[in-house]
């Protein structure tokens, strides 16, 4: 790919403007500051530079340029993130860079999903009377199938294969979509169709439900596990609620497809819809991205509020706030609004409560004060965060009448009060040397410095892989270190990447470039000594080994002279 447009579509999109587009940056000193968008933490280490214009996580570590950013948040390939920004900056990208880079498999299968989605609707426009009526009749309006491109699956056993090969998909990369059987037969048949949409945007699975009852198969089937979907990844509405819910600062999870459609087309339009009853982590932290504050509307029914129940103890696990709605057990959100109205809604909202609150005063659950409180026990001996584990034991004996202390006798596992200390990698002693990242850091700072290195060692003086990797790239990028940003897209390796924006980001050391040096010259005699030594101890009748030995004791000795002198004077 072109690299000169590469670098102005760098150059014209602002980091900090681009990346407040997607979550909220504050402004810290020179810097910007957020949670991080690519790992679940409650404190702010994600740092954004707008002088260097990239972007590093502090608890993560993932670091990069406004391209791998939209690349890591939209979950999209390179080209597809240039060509946002290319767009976003009002960059014309030439037809010639679209179809040279190949599509990868991951953005066919995208074109599928959104081929099939349009299949689907116009299927329920022109096709599909008897599905268009049973949504009339469940009270789902046509600005609501229009807004989330609900569908129609014919009962046909090829229409959609057939459909995908007239519009030039290979048949080939069918089986890999998920919306086949083993046999090559659509999965879908005669089911409306309601599109699971990424939270960017995009088609990435279907769930389709039964028209009638006497049909066969389960009242929904629901795409598989494919390269762009993973089950449990997924909110249902997020990608059309996400700003809302950021900016009411709070979500209302239901459990189903209509559910949700009911909630946003009464106003509420800060909801998702968690597709089945077991709320994932992975959920929560997606959630978490947008607001702290989760209300768990689940069905009425004894598992809805089971499920509620467990979902409120991983939110609270994950640092977050929860309080659960408790809808007649008859119930689900779609028919409460539809039956009682919003304004009932409301009340219901206002009347949440907090998770031991709820399971006391539930009577559909059915376990008795001894059985609730054994869930809440186990809830609390889930929780690893110890301030949310206090908070919910704070809770519990409040709500339930009992000391603290008998409340926190019942956790099993030992508080840890030190922090577990982070892994040790294993690194050989000779290579806790700081000097390898200081060179870099110097060499980053002041690219004149580099000559001065080059003349006196080369890669392999540095011993840690990722440092002397580093080197490399310097030294065939030399000229380009003063565009971090660009240099950045030219690495493929992420670990790679994150080390270099972790090394822009940091301040340049105090000691002085030939120090660092004689120290790596140092240490790699020293370790050829060390391993001539051990040569000796196994051969002790060679001379030649001897005679190596003395060549690099002088070396040696002749760096250490010249550190003698440069402390003289
Ligand atoms: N679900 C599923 N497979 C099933 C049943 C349910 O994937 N066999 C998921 C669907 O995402 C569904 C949600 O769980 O939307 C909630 O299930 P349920 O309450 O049974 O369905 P509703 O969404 O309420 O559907 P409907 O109102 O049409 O009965
Ligand atoms: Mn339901």
């Amino acid at each position: 790919m072109d690299q000169h447009l590469i670098d102005e579509i760098i150059e014209r999109n602002d980091i900090v403007d681009v990346i407040n587009s997607y979550i909220p940056l504050k402004k810290t000193g020179s810097n910007f500051k957020a949670r991080c968008p690519f790992h679940d933490e409650k404190t702010a280490s994600f740092v954004v530079s707008p002088k260097k214009q990239i972007y590093k996580c502090f608890g993560c570590g993932k670091g990069g340029n406004v391209i791998t950013y939209v690349q890591d948040f939209e979950k999209i390939s390179f080209p597809e993130a240039l060509k946002k920004l290319a767009a976003r900056a009002g960059i014309t990208v030439q037809q010639s860079m679209q179809s040279k880079g190949k599509d990868s498999k991951r953005d066919l299968i995208f074109k599928i999903y959104d081929l099939t989605t349009g299949y689907f609707y116009k299927n329920l426009v022109e096709h599909g009377s008897s599905a268009l009526e049973y949504l009339a009749e469940r009270k789902i309006t046509d600005e609501t199938i229009k807004k989330f491109k609900l569908g129609f699956a014919l009962n046909s056993y090829g229409g959609l294969r057939n459909y995908l090969l007239k519009n030039d998909i290979n048949e080939k990369i069918l089986a890999s979509t998920g919306l086949f059987t083993s046999n090559n037969s659509d999965l879908f048949r005669e089911r409306i169709m309601f599109p699971i949409h990424s939270s960017s945007g995009k088609v990435v699975a279907f769930g389709g439900r039964k028209l009638h009852e006497s049909q066969s198969g389960g009242k929904y089937v629901n795409s598989p596990t494919t390269e762009i979907y993973t089950k449990g990844n997924e909110l249902y509405g997020l990608f059309d609620t996400k700003y809302t819910i950021s900016k009411k600062d709070y979500v209302l999870i239901c459990e189903g497809y209509t559910d949700f459609l009911r909630l946003y087309e009464n106003g509420y339009t800060n909801s998702v819809a968690s597709l089945g009853t077991a709320l994932t982590d992975s959920q929560i932290s997606v959630l978490s991205r947008f607001t702290e504050n989760i209300f768990m509307l689940y069905d009425g029914d004894g598992s809805g509020r089971k499920a509620a129940v467990r979902a409120a103890g991983k939110i609270l696990g994950k640092g977050c706030n929860v309080k659960i709605i408790g809808l007649p057990e008859a119930e689900d959100p779609d028919s409460y609004i539809r039956n009682n109205g919003a304004a009932s809604m409301q009340k219901m909202i206002d009347e949440a409560k907090p998770l031991a609150e709820f399971l006391k005063d539930d009577e559909v659950i059915g376990v008795d004060k001894k059985g609730k409180l054994s869930v809440l026990f186990d809830i609390l001996n889930e929780i690893d965060d110890e301030v949310a584990q206090e908070l919910l034991t704070q809770d519990i004996a409040e709500t339930f009448g009992l000391s603290g202390h008998a409340v926190s006798s019942k956790i099993r596992k030992k508080r840890r009060t030190f922090k577990k200390e982070p892994e040790i990698t294993e690194v050989p002693k000779m290579e806790q040397f700081t000097e390898e990242r200081d060179i870099i850091l110097l060499i980053i700072n002041n690219q004149s410095l580099y000559k001065k290195v080059a003349q006196e060692i080369d890669s392999s003086y540095f011993l840690t892989g990722k440092y002397r990797k580093i080197y490399e790239i310097i030294s065939e990028q030399i000229e380009n270190m003063d565009n971090i940003p660009a240099l950045i897209s030219k690495i493929d390796d992420e670990s790679i990447r994150n080390l270099l924006t972790d090394l822009s980001m940091s301040e340049p050391p105090t000691q002085t470039i030939d120090d660092a040096i004689i120290t790596l010259k140092t240490r790699k005699f020293h370790l050829k000594l060390k391993a001539i030594n051990e040569k000796i101890i196994q051969d002790p009748t060679n001379r030649e080994l001897f005679a190596k030995k003395s060549e690099l004791k002088k070396e040696i000795l002749k760096i250490n002279r010249k550190v003698v002198r440069k402390t003289l004077y």
